[in-house]
């Protein structure tokens, strides 16, 4: 087994908005193993961005851990004091967001941001070089170049090239290629999964959507409610999804949704948990619910080669299995 470079255990999140409070992570346990692309997949509010911005402590205000444990590299990041963290952040994680425009200063040229990013007083060459491996094709021209200048792809590639400037061990890219044209979406995908390869780090993509990621990950991890309900090989996971929520998502992923569009794979909405789920919380939308999906909390089991969280794993699995030809 590899080195685990990320080992989340029982990670519970609330945010306080003063008026309510939501529970966005129920209890997540998770592993990110060194030199492995794991792909987290759900519906918009699913608790994604959460969990990513946890690995950084990089959380708003309104944020509160209730509970669990979050280890990055080594660094217990709940308890970390603030120089740790810095270090952290700056050395050996690399975050990508969705929308690189936000991500890059207006009022500045290419080349001194990404200078910054690697830190030091790198040579004009080296940025070059850097934005290269991004494949940025002509980089000595957009290293004189303002954000505005140039298209989103473009931008997404410098800000991809920052991420990776110091070569971190982990990798988190949030809806990495949402706010793309389709026609470049994979090609940025490709980018990122090569970049990961030589460097040997961990890729963790964040995204809603199934058909994007599924090429593209070792691991799949399918959040719903704040919690991961299904995880495990990409192939197991996708050829035989064996929690119902999987199953729709694959049923409904095809791949040509808008940029920002949620995915509506299932009637009705996800759940916005005000604490802890003491059933099922997908039993509300599921086909499969008996009695018990909403009397009682499933827990996680080893299952036809994955983990999932369902009482009705066994029924799902051996159900015809749903429409994935436009998916792989
Ligand atoms: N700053 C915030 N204040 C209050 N609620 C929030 C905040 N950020 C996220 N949430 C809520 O937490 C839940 C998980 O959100 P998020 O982590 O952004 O999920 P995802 O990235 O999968 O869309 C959602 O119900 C969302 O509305
Ligand atoms: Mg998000």
């Amino acid at each position: 087994m590899s080195r685990a470079v990320v080992d989340i255990n029982d990670l519970v999140i609330g945010y306080d908005t003063g008026t309510r409070q939501v529970r966005a992570l129920d209890g997540v346990d998770l592993t990110v193993f060194a030199d492995e692309t794991l792909a987290i997949v759900g519906e918009s509010g699913s608790g994604k961005t959460t969990l990513g911005m946890a690995a950084g402590r990089l959380l708003p205000p309104e944020a509160q851990v209730l509970g669990g444990r979050i280890t990055v590299c080594g660094v217990e990041v709940t308890q970390a004091d603030d120089p740790t963290l810095r270090q952290l952040r700056h050395d050996r994680l690399g975050f990508v967001f969705q929308n690189p425009t936000s991500a890059l200063d207006p009022t500045m040229r290419i080349s001194r941001q990404v200078a910054l990013a690697m830190g030091g007083r790198p040579g004009s060459q080296a940025i070059a070089e850097l934005l290269a491996r991004a494949e940025l094709s002509e980089p000595d021209r957009i290293l004189h170049a303002f954000p505005h200048e140039l298209s989103g792809g473009m931008a997404q590639r410098v800000v991809i090239a920052m991420a990776i400037a110091r070569n971190p061990e982990l990798l988190i890219a949030d809806e990495p290629t949402a706010s793309l044209d389709a026609s470049i979406r994979a090609r940025v995908m490709t980018t990122l999964g090569k970049l990961r390869a030589e460097s040997a780090a961990s890729l963790v993509i964040l995204s809603h959507d199934l058909s994007l990621i599924a090429r593209h990950a070792d691991r799949v991890a399918v959040m719903y409610g704040g919690r991961i309900v299904e995880l495990g090989p990409a192939a197991a996971v996708l050829d035989a999804p064996a929690h119902p929520y999987t199953r729709a998502l694959l049923a409904a992923a095809a791949g040509n949704e808008e940029p920002g569009e949620r995915l509506r794979p299932i009637p009705g909405t996800p759940p916005v948990l005000a604490g802890r789920a003491e059933a099922c919380a997908f039993a509300p939308r599921c086909l499969f619910r008996e009695a018990r999906c909403e009397a009682e909390r499933p827990e996680a089991r080893a299952f036809a080669g994955r983990d999932v969280v369902c009482h009705r794993a066994e029924a799902v699995i051996a159900s015809d299995a749903p429409p994935r030809q436009e998916v792989r």
